[in-house]
């Protein structure tokens, strides 16, 4: 893993923009593997940033994200769908029919997660996976279990992250129950991995995946046997490594 330290949250962003940037520069039909959720906005904002200078073309990219909650259209103001084009695509060139998200508008989980298999695995998975960490320590939607994931599967959620996306819900009873998420052994097939974390609430999570032993209570420990892991982080969340 190579860990990267950077002062704050801007300075993390422009980080990770830079490497997804020189990827997308490298190989223009790119496949994408993009996670929502809090800390990679800024990253998107940058990428936007540039795209809109002419500096970023993602004409030729397609992308798959790593979860969706089961039980919302696409349209849901909540949904994964809408936040990935709210937060990134509208403000790039990209071809919307590039872009993949879980349908969790299918409550058939089994179709819904056999279908989404196959399309990642139709695109040869991710050249880059770009991956948040939630507090628990988990990737995608695979929280901490006694096993590791292996392809796309419906998720219960735990408490801990419903309690963490409460905020984004009007009220906790909102927050769906269900998730569908690629699965651990599917992250691991992308070529590249680029972990971003901020915040101090991160610092033990970040400890565990990066120095604690390679577990499934902390599913992104997993990424230590990962060939190509990059982690960014900015001090606040690196605090608690022996670095
Ligand atoms: P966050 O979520 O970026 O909103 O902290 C990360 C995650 O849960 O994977």
């Amino acid at each position: 893993m190579r860990i990267v330290r950077t002062t704050d949250y801007k300075d993390m962003s422009r980080k990770a923009a830079n490497i997804i940037s020189a990827q997308v520069i490298l190989k223009p039909d790119s496949v994408l593997g993009l996670a929502t959720g809090s800390t990679p906005i800024g990253t998107y904002r940058q990428l936007a940033e540039w795209c809109a200078k002419g500096d970023c073309d993602f004409s030729h990219v397609s992308t798959y994200n790593l979860d969706e909650y089961r039980g919302l259209s696409h349209d849901h103001v909540q949904s994964y769908h809408y936040f990935m084009r709210k937060n990134f695509f509208d403000h790039i060139n990209i071809d919307l029919a590039n872009t993949h998200v879980p349908d969790g508008a299918n409550p058939d989980s089994d179709a819904a997660c056999a279908e989404y298999d196959r399309i990642v695995a139709d695109a040869g998975y991710p050249d880059l996976q770009l991956l948040g960490i939630g507090r628990n320590g988990h990737i995608g939607f695979n929280e901490p279990d006694s096993v590791f994931s292996k392809g796309t599967h419906m998720v219960n959620l735990t408490q801990s992250t419903i309690d963490a996306n409460s905020r984004l819900f009007d009220s906790p009873d909102e927050v769906p129950r269900q998730a569908y998420t690629m699965g651990v052994q599917t992250i691991m097939y992308a070529r590249s991995i680029l972990v971003v974390a901020n915040g101090k609430d991160k610092a033990d999570a970040v400890r565990a995946m990066c120095f604690g032993p390679v577990d499934p209570q902390c599913p992104a420990s997993i990424l230590q046997l990962h060939t190509n892991c990059t982690v960014i982080a900015d001090e606040a969340a690196l605090s608690k490594c022996p670095l």
